[in-house]
């Protein structure tokens, strides 16, 4: 039998709970051994819920117990998180986790004393929820150099721009709905704003390219600027709009940025709806792959937790190598990296079309019978600058969305 330790049991700590419960044969049977949750840390008492037997409200009891092998750390945040992580593995105790802010700012300090230990760091949960793509890119893809990664890797927001394409509504009266059946946080900063797709692209990057992505050098735009009249042209463009996290290998640079991304239906990501999830990922050898599944949510993410915790009690005495050197991973300033861009403008055609076409080449203009008095335009490929340079010479620039169509 192998003894673990659950610290939080908020939402993913309840789920990792349940699923080591209900699944607990064939769990034992794919981890060689019986899993045991000897305690569960939180500050809270829980009467009535058989859970309270196994609840602790000091660390030092876990620390200290030889028993326990495996610690769960389930309890977001930076910290006490960090701290307790770092005390459990120089004591020779794996943890694994699914906390994304802990793993983008601590990650690599964390695994190299898991490496000089001997033992393990786990994190599949943090990225994309209960899709397995932390072992896909550590374990599986091994063959390849990557030179892309591309995700939908926050539910919430997902969930958002889906339900504005269906229903044409702007994003302030969506998000009040989405707080209201609990699909968005009351403070939804993080994701709206694109941070939380931030940090889970850093962790990705740094595993692909196998040096580390610093999050706070990642480009990131959320989508709170994004209205129903943007998503109109979307829809009849025939695109849609998604916040998009991407890293990719240009020659022998790198850049990494969070946006929202006007894509189209050759793309494998255009049909990912809702508060799912997707990692696209391009291989030299490979070629093109997508994993696709439940980003978000009680039980999806703590299958990702329980299936490190397997892992770890597989490994109890041997370090997984993982490819994420100390090494920084130099990005690209994001004014060099190349795209198209929708851009909307106030205005007739008849006013200003020769003006576009002569900043920007022969485009294409777009006017929408129930949107008098602007139109909108898809530019050719040219960098950020570049755009922004030509931008800068028209006047009545309403929105500009980053375009792969
Ligand atoms: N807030 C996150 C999301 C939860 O909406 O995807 C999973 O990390």
């Amino acid at each position: 039998m192998i003894n673990i330790a659950v610290l939080g049991y908020g939402t993913v700590g309840s789920g990792v709970v349940e699923v080591i419960n209900t699944n607990y044969d064939s769990i034992a049977k794919k981890a060689g051994e019986e899993i045991n949750i000897k305690y569960v840390l939180d500050l809270r008492d829980f009467p009535g819920d058989p859970i309270q037997e196994k609840i602790v409200h000091d660390f030092d009891v876990i620390i200290n117990d030889p028993e326990v092998k495996i610690v769960v750390e389930v309890m977001g945040g930076v910290e006490p998180a960090f701290t307790f992580t770092k005390r459990a593995l120089e004591s020779g105790k794996s943890v694994c986790t699914s906390n994304k802010e802990l793993v983008a700012k601590h990650g690599v300090e964390l695994l190299e004393i898991a490496r000089a230990k001997n033992i393990n760091y786990l994190f599949e949960a943090s990225c994309g929820g209960g899709i397995p793509i932390i072992r896909v890119l550590n374990s599986s893809l091994t063959a390849d150099e990557i030179d892309e990664i591309t995700g939908i890797l926050n539910g919430t927001t997902n969930y958002i721009l889906t339900e504005m394409s269906a229903n044409g509504s702007d994003f302030e009266e969506v998000l009040k709905d989405a707080q209201n059946k609990g699909y968005a946080e009351r403070n939804p900063e993080a994701d709206v704003e694109g941070y939380d797709a931030c940090r889970k692209i850093a962790i990705l990057s740094s595993l692909a390219f196998g040096r580390s992505v610093n999050y706070e050098e990642v480009y990131t735009e959320g989508i709170t600027k994004i209205t129903a009249a943007d998503i109109k042209y979307a829809n009849d463009m025939k695109t849609s709009i998604k916040l998009l996290a991407t890293s990719r290998k240009v020659g022998d640079k790198f850049y990494a940025m969070v946006s929202p991304v006007m894509i189209d239906g050759t793309s494998p990501l255009f049909s990912v709806n809702g508060v799912f999830n997707a990692v696209f990922v391009h291989g030299n050898v490979l070629g093109d792959a997508m994993f696709y599944g439940s980003g978000a949510g009680k039980l999806p993410t703590a299958s990702a937790v329980v299936a490190d915790v397997v892992d770890e009690a597989k490994h109890l005495n041997r370090n997984i190598m993982m490819h994420w050197s100390s090494k920084k991973l130099d990005l690209m300033d994001i004014s060099q990296v190349e795209g198209r861009f929708f851009v909307r403008v106030q205005g007739t055609p008849e006013e200003k079309a020769d003006r576009v076409k002569t900043l920007f080449g022969d485009v294409q203009i777009r006017q929408l019978a129930d949107l008098p008095g602007e139109f909108g335009f898809v530019t050719p490929v040219m960098t950020e600058a570049q755009y922004q340079e030509k931008a800068g010479q028209l006047d009545g620039i309403i929105s500009m969305i980053r375009a792969r169509i």
